[in-house]
């Protein structure tokens, strides 16, 4: 079999994966084998695969099918290695390999940092399955190909232990298992010093955070984190509701730099569904946690994920979640029509909600959510925000950036553009659901040389 030389992942699903994915470029890149940005110029394709929601085994097998057709063309132009990685791997495993003759091996989540050994064992002939859970797993922070300008990202905490009905994410990445403190703090001066602006700390659950085998908790690691010189703007995500605690909110009070947005899942805002999807809080504790921290941080910006058409999902249920929305005034909400994941206990409830019936209120909650948008943003008119560049406009002399509270917003760069990942000044002058437009405030030529 020839040497591969080059690759083109294909990256769906969570931020995790985005890391997951720069992890697998890392290694790759390590070995000479270089990034290309179409998989027709590819010697090796992984896929790396999200099963969060409806259809994802179908969407799967539907893409392997394309790269075999590659695979099929490529004739003397050389080998074309095929591997499926991220949490469909892990869901899948042999039944993949099973399914399509042409893929070469399959690596699940916990298994990126073998790369290098699932490929060199193909070349050696063996279609390898690497999932599963080992005790003592690879992770080779100095490998990673951090190709975003600005943001760096962190794992801090793998896996998940709630077992929140719906959800297959515990069976695809594992047991919780926690980064201990003074490697993911060695990983953000690392980062700091190759210049990232932003960094994101991610997990599951990113603040159930604790030192292994030590006292500490997550409020501890934020406050050593954003404590780091250099650390320009601190995230993290995603926030479960019940394991935020007094003292994080302390700390998202006291560090400036610490983002004023924040993620934080709600999923429904009816008492009964949220009993029934496990997830151990009640609608007016985390009402109570969002007037926390609103008190720490007046500025800050939240964001959450909702399902509707859980099984058992009434229209007075539902209604709570508009009026739960209303309340809140997100500045962006993530929702998903419920979709029965295998392995999950949710699909075992009674009451399936009709296909018309989640559809519909997805609608109405759409609805809903962009007008509230819209207000929100209108607000901002003549704010000014301190903007990190991430991005060319579709209009010739424009660039695109995000706000601290994560908006996007596009603005005329002028004569001279911000370099990717640097910071301008930005006042808001128009409003979308969406995004903001805005004028820039600070041109370097404007200062004297
Ligand atoms: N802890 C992770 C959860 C990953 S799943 C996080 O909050 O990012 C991301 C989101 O997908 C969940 O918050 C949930 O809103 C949605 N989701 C998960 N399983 C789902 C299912 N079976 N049907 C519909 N949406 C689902
Ligand atoms: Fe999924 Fe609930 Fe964990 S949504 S990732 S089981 S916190």
């Amino acid at each position: 079999m020839s040497r591969p030389r080059r690759f083109y992942i294909e990256t769906w699903g969570c931020q995790m994966n985005e890391l997951d994915s720069q992890r697998m470029a890392g290694q790759l890149m390590q070995q000479g084998i270089l990034p290309v940005r179409a998989p027709e110029e590819a010697d090796i394709i992984l896929l790396n695969s999200c099963s969060v929601r409806e259809k994802a085994e179908q969407k799967v097998y539907s893409r392997l099918g394309e790269y075999r057709l590659l695979k099929r063309d490529r004739g003397e132009r050389g080998e074309l290695l095929i591997g499926l990685c991220g949490c469909v791997a892990q869901q899948e495993g042999e039944r993949a390999l099973a399914r399509v003759p042409d893929l070469d091996f399959v690596l699940g989540p916990a298994r990126v940092g073998e790369l290098q050994e699932v490929v060199a064992k193909r070349r050696a002939g063996e279609r390898v399955v690497a999932t599963g859970f080992p005790e003592s797993r690879q992770y080779d922070v100095d490998a990673v190909s951090r190709h975003g300008e600005y943001k760096g990202m962190v794992t801090i905490i793998e896996g998940c232990n709630k077992n929140c009905t719906f959800c297959i994410v515990p069976k695809t990445r594992g047991p919780e298992r926690s980064r201990p403190m003074a490697e993911i703090l060695r990983e953000v001066h690392h980062l700091v010093d190759y210049g990232f602006q932003e960094i994101e700390l991610l997990g599951q659950t990113v603040n159930h955070w604790r030192e292994p085998g030590g006292e500490e908790d997550f409020a501890d690691l934020l406050d050593r984190v954003a404590s780091i010189p250099g650390v320009q703007r601190l995230r993290f995500v995603t926030s479960y509701p019940r394991d935020f605690t007094p003292r994080m909110v302390e700390q998202v009070g006291r560090h400036a730099n610490i983002a004023p947005y924040l993620h934080l899942p709600v999923q429904s805002g009816s008492d009964r569904v949220l009993r029934r999807m496990g997830r151990g809080y009640t609608r007016s504790e985390y009402l109570d946690l969002v007037s926390q921290l609103r008190r720490a941080r007046p500025d800050l910006a939240l964001s959450t994920d909702l399902i509707v058409g859980f099984p058992g999902e009434t229209e007075d249920d539902f209604e709570q979640t508009l009026e739960l929305v209303r309340e809140v005034g997100f500045a962006v909400v993530y929702a998903f029509k419920y979709s029965p994941r295998p392995g999950t206990a949710a699909p075992r409830l009674d009451d399936a909600v009709a296909a018309e019936v989640a559809d519909e209120r997805l609608q109405r909650l759409f609805a809903l959510q962009e007008k509230i948008q819209r207000g929100i943003n209108e607000g901002l008119i003549g704010r000014e925000f301190e903007v990190i560049v991430t991005g060319w406009g579709k209009q010739p002399g424009t660039q695109t950036g995000r706000t601290p509270c994560h908006r996007v917003i596009h603005f005329e760069t002028g004569p001279d553009p911000v370099p990717l990942g640097g910071t301008t000044r930005v006042q808001v002058e128009t409003a979308f659901p969406y995004s903001l437009l805005g004028r820039r405030l600070s041109v370097p030529s404007e200062v004297p040389a």
